[in-house]
């Protein structure tokens, strides 16, 4: 099975928590993706940050690969990055099976997500808070995914916009059960409800797993919160 497809079918187990791996333990990789796959987690969201088309700095490809290296979850890249078709081969090689690519970033998002799926993995497309849902509309017949961005993107730890939910609701109404709706910043226990009845099946949690001594019983909170 192609990587595009491995990770259009995770929808069917929805809802599907991603954790973020920015603020987990860099120095043990190996450690921290152990955790997460006993905690029941069926893929990991990596926050790719290029220090331009957000301030923030990450990490870039040597770290997809070497997580590439510790796991079979499907990884789901969210790349904040300018210029990202400059990029979408050595990730794909580095091992992404989603990549997602920011609306604002991109000089033709049809192009750069038609790229993305030739390559073989799901293309997905963000926007943030301040920018239109029509900024990713025209990129919906070549899309697998939607990043509805809850925050601005550069930063994990900030609060949940809730015009994250407006525009899940308006995309999910728009587009029926064709397409895998995220939603990345701030969820948490508190906000993860009403983004699942917003119409999200991916739910990006960042602080609000990696904070906590133990990753099982926050991720079975988060996902019965999500599914009721
Ligand atoms: C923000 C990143 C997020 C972030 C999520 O730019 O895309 O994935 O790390 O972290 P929390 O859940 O802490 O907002
Ligand atoms: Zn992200």
């Amino acid at each position: 099975m192609n990587r595009r497809q491995r990770f259009v079918d995770l929808r069917a187990q929805r809802p599907v928590i991603l954790p973020s791996l920015l603020m987990c333990d860099f120095g043990d990789l190996r450690s921290e993706v152990d955790r997460l796959a006993e905690a029941g987690i069926r893929s990991l969201h990596l926050d790719v940050m290029d220090g331009h088309f957000v301030p923030n700095l990450s990490y870039g490809m040597p770290i997809v690969a070497a997580i590439r290296e510790l796991t079979d979850l499907p990884l789901d890249v969210h790349l904040m990055i300018s210029e990202p078709e400059k990029y979408l081969d050595a990730f794909y090689e580095a091992g992404a099976d989603c990549i997602t690519i920011h609306s604002e970033a991109s000089t033709d998002l049809v192009a750069a997500c038609q790229q993305i799926r030739s390559l073989g993995a799901a293309a997905g497309v963000a926007i943030n808070p301040t920018t239109p849902l029509a900024d990713l509309e025209i990129a919906l017949e070549v899309c697998d995914l939607a990043l509805i961005m809850s925050v601005q993107a550069g930063w994990g730890g900030q609060s949940f916009e809730p015009i994250a939910l407006e525009k899940l609701r308006e995309l999910r109404a728009k587009v029926g059960d064709s397409l895998i709706l995220e939603v990345d910043g701030g969820v948490n226990a508190s906000t993860i409800a009403e983004c699942a009845s917003a119409g999200a099946d991916m739910f990006v949690v960042g602080s609000a797993i990696f904070k906590q001594p133990q990753y099982g019983p926050v991720v079975d909170e988060l996902t019965g919160l999500a599914s009721s």
